[in-house]
């Protein structure tokens, strides 16, 4: 059974203060056993997060290829790991489109994250001419063969895959939950066809794109979303705590 994940990807928003009063506001003692609950902060706060959290994980939104040396402004996963993350994110769509993050470049993240036993949620999605043309599912399942589909089954084993189709991040424009559904059962069946059902089972697909307390529960209701990444929302303490009990 893949598990159950809401994480809030607060992306280069909030101060440090303004951190910690949102996780005071999200009643922690509220999250359903079943549910993990992620948030991912800029980095320069991780400690102060990770230190404070018992029933949320706290991850990184970027982080180097590289295990250490002259890479200015990289942060290593060894470096991360000692602050207390446990997760990143790999592939989001603003990393492809601001800093030319490409399928090759992407892959590279992603040995290193299985190198250093690293966690991550790995996102794909298409921006809007791809899904005029037709061309989505084409589109995501290129994503992932080029960055994630070589991995071994013992690998791909409870990973975590993100669709989040860019015309639906920070638009408020949401994919119907037909849509979520069409493209989350299409990534389990090339999962299945590439590996085993067991491994396409095992693994965790989340959706994120304009998801807010008012959609969260029928797009969760669909039987191959597990999930969500939350962008805006999640930076509201009841709306996030809303959608983390919306399964
Ligand atoms: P929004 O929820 O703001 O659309 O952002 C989604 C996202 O990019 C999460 O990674």
């Amino acid at each position: 059974m893949a598990q159950k994940i809401v994480a809030g990807n607060w992306k280069m928003n909030l101060g440090k203060e303004e951190k910690m009063e949102l996780l005071k506001g999200l009643k922690l003692s509220d999250i359903p056993n079943d549910v993990n609950a992620i948030v991912f902060p800029t980095s320069l706060y991780i400690s102060d997060l990770a230190k404070s959290l018992t029933k949320i994980e706290v991850g990184v939104q970027n982080f180097s290829n590289q295990n250490n040396g002259a890479f200015t402004g990289e942060i290593s996963i060894s470096q991360i790991k000692s602050v207390g993350a446990t997760i990143g994110l790999i592939g989001h769509s603003e990393r492809r489109a601001y800093y030319q993050e490409n399928n090759a470049f992407l892959k590279s993240k992603v040995d290193h994250a299985i190198n250093e036993q690293f966690k991550f949620i790995f996102c794909c999605g298409e921006p809007l001419s791809i899904r005029e043309s037709g061309q989505e599912f084409l589109f995501v399942k290129n994503q992932l063969q080029e960055s994630l589909f070589h991995l071994s089954a013992e690998e791909m084993m409870n990973g975590i895959i993100a669709y989040e189709p860019v015309w639906a991040i920070g638009t408020g424009v949401t994919a119907s939950s037909e849509q979520a559904e069409d493209m989350h059962k299409s990534i389990r069946s090339w999962i299945e066809e590439k590996y085993t059902v067991e491994v396409a089972n095992s693994v965790s697909i989340l959706y994120g794109g304009s998801c807010k307390p008012s959609n969260a529960k029928e797009l969760f209701a669909c039987p191959n979303v597990d999930g969500g990444l939350i962008g805006g929302a999640s930076l509201n303490a009841s709306d996030f705590h809303a959608i983390i009990n919306s399964f």
